[in-house]
């Protein structure tokens, strides 16, 4: 059996632990992982993989049938611990194989984005259900990112960066998918993300994981539970917002959208993205809105149904409105 390497592991105590890891190679880019001649994991060419299989098993508690809508105290500090652990297990093994020096900073980001982003996901479905948008419909957003970035590059009018609002940071899930989606789909994009956030407690976290994606350049979490207030300081007055992700209190979506309709924020090409439109009834008058808007050809809009993040069982839905003309 050869040395892995060293895996590095932080622990809840003081300092971190060195775990000497072995591996047994089976072929190129594959290899089963040991620690004390325990089969650990296995490491593919997705190194990333490797570690999350290895690190989760002590996580598997939770069934995803049920759980939704449970929360703990101070599990946002328990999964920071969680992702900073995959993390430094995922740069010790950068290391250990010789990782790839000449890749640039984007590619970088992009590839540590998807490591926290799926360290969360796990921790989610193995261990604490929480309300970050998740991978299933992160997944079904990104076709729309996609075209709001191309009506972004073909609209000769609208100048400056591309202008993303996610209302509702949390503990940064979803600023980080569409920062680094962003990146991934046209990296030579000039963006910027304003994430704003009413809960100083969920910032702190919000802000570490960003800063494990290196994504701080890209990403402002503003403490407020006033969009407008956030983005007359970040974007400026009555300029114009590209794509709007409100995933915050459930009464304030309708509230909110028609304040950036009235500030001049929502200018043909804008896109509004909605999440829960089917778990939360408060948020039919908003649909109602927008399905009035579409009926005076002001906007376009689809609902999309996927399930409840981290659930197997339970229906939910995300509302697309594509703006057809300036609106204030
Ligand atoms: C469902 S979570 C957001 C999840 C996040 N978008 C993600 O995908 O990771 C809702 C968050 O909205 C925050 N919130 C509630 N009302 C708000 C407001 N008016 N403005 C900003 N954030 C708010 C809550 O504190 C909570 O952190």
């Amino acid at each position: 059996m050869t040395t892995f390497g060293d895996i590095l592991l932080k622990n809840e105590g003081p300092g971190p632990t060195i775990i000497p890891m072995k591996a047994q190679k089976d072929g190129v880019g594959f290899a089963n992982l040991f620690y004390k001649d325990t089969e650990v994991g296995f490491w593919t060419d997705d190194l990333t993989q490797a570690l999350h299989s290895t690190h989760d098993a002590s996580l598997l508690k939770r069934d995803p049938a049920n759980g939704a809508w449970t929360f703990k105290a101070n599990a946002e500090l328990d999964l920071l611990q969680h992702v900073e652990n995959v993390m430094a297990m995922s740069d010790a093994n950068n290391a250990a194989v010789g990782g790839d020096g000449q890749r640039d900073a984007s590619d970088a980001s992009v590839d540590a984005a998807k490591t926290v982003l799926r360290a969360i996901d796990t921790y989610c479905l193995g261990k604490q259900w929480m309300y970050h948008v998740g991978h299933e419909k992160g997944e079904i957003m990104k076709p729309f990112l996609r075209e709001s970035i191309s009506s972004f590059s073909s609209n000769a009018d609208r100048t400056g960066r591309f202008i993303v609002v996610d209302v509702g940071t949390y503990c940064g899930y979803s600023a980080i998918l569409m920062a680094s989606t962003i990146k991934e789909i046209a990296p030579n994009l000039d963006f910027h993300v304003v994430s704003t956030e009413i809960n100083p407690k969920h910032i702190v976290v919000a802000k570490k994981m960003i800063q494990m994606t290196k994504l701080e350049k890209n990403i402002t979490v503003v403490q407020t539970g006033s969009v407008e207030a956030a983005l007359a300081e970040h974007v400026g007055s009555n300029n114009a917002v590209d794509f709007v992700f409100f995933d915050h209190a459930k009464d304030q979506y309708l509230s909110d959208l028609k304040t950036l309709e009235e500030n001049g924020y929502m200018k043909k090409g804008a896109r509004v993205v909605a999440d829960n439109v089917i778990v939360s009834e408060t948020l039919s008058i908003y649909r109602d809105y927008v399905e009035e808007l579409a009926d005076e050809g002001i906007v376009t809009t689809k609902l999309i149904f996927g399930r409840l993040e981290y659930t197997e069982n339970l229906k939910d839905g995300l509302e697309f409105t594509t703006y057809l003309q300036d609106r204030n």
